[in-house]
């Protein structure tokens, strides 16, 4: 059977980059964005340059956790295995930073929406699935306050937080032989997409450096004992993260509070 890959956030940068180099490998592949109109674009432009590939799409905006919840459920619905799922979607500043439901839209789309789609999509998930979490050079400690949405944040604080909590989600989960190899990757730091352009104001690096490790994680026999670890592309090497996510206690703690959190917004039981 074809491999299925899901990316999210795959409408620009690091993840469309990825999905054009996917595509061309005769891959299953799910395109995931939040904007219709660019999905469409995207997805026709995909089947035209690799017209065997198989090419689908899927719409959600993450900054709204009931849209994840029911992407879940639409993809669980389609298909009967997932074999790669890479939490790619992401975002630094945005207009308005609150969301409907008082919480921080960074920690939303950056940490609560992977958290979530992935545990939903659990029941597609295989002993050999793989699941790649985007990482980041910056992270910063999280202040549990933030988390709850209780106080405002700057863009780059928030940023390096909700990068931080995804990173210690990654690292708090363990390795199994019958679980999916889960890992969290800093694909690069100032990669020129328009996250780097817009925000800092620089033409930023080559993305393909991006696109080429998250294939790697998805793919390659280098990430199959990957699971809890974190790859920084700035050194091309395994490393060690934010020193957060090696105390196991704090990694817990944290998901236990993410738990909460979606518990109260009755997005889990
Ligand atoms: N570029 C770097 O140097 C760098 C370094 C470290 C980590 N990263 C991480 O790499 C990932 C990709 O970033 P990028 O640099 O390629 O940025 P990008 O070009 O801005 O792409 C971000 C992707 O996430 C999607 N997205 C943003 N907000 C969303 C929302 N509310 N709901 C659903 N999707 C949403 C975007 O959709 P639209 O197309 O609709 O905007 C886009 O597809 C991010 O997780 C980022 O934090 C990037």
């Amino acid at each position: 059977m074809t491999d299925t890959i899901l990316i999210t956030g795959a409408t620009d940068g690091i993840g469309l980059a990825t999905a054009e180099r996917l595509a061309q490998s005769g891959l299953r592949l799910i395109l995931h964005g939040r904007s219709a109109a660019k999905l469409d674009q995207v997805g026709a432009a995909l089947r035209d340059r690799c017209p065997t590939a198989d090419i689908q799409t899927v719409r959600a905006d993450f900054a709204d956790l009931t849209e994840v919840a029911a992407m879940a459920e639409t993809l669980r619905g389609k298909m009967p295995r997932l074999d790669v799922l890479i939490n790619n979607a992401g975002v630094y500043r945005a207009p308005i930073t609150e969301t409907r439901h008082g919480l921080d839209l960074r920690f939303v789309v950056n940490t609560f929406a992977p958290y979530l789609l992935t545990q939903q999509l659990r029941p597609l998930f295989t002993t050999t699935t793989r699941i790649v979490n985007l990482s980041s050079a910056a992270q910063a400690s999280v202040d549990p306050a933030a988390l709850h949405g209780h106080i405002k944040l700057s863009d780059g604080s928030a940023y390096a937080q909700s990068k931080l909590a995804l990173t210690m989600w990654t690292c708090a989960t363990p390795a199994e032989p019958t679980a999916p190899m889960m890992v969290a990757v800093n694909p690069g730091s100032m990669l020129g997409s328009k996250m780097v352009q817009d925000n800092f104001g620089v033409a930023g690096g080559d993305i393909a450096i991006g696109a080429d490790i998250l294939c790697r994680a998805a793919l390659s026999d280098e990430f199959a004992d990957a699971a809890g670890k974190y790859y920084d592309n700035d050194r091309r090497a395994f490393g060690p993260p934010h020193a957060d996510a090696r105390d196991p206690a704090k990694c817990r703690a944290l998901v236990t509070t993410l738990d909460q959190i979606l518990a109260e917004q009755h997005l889990i039981e």
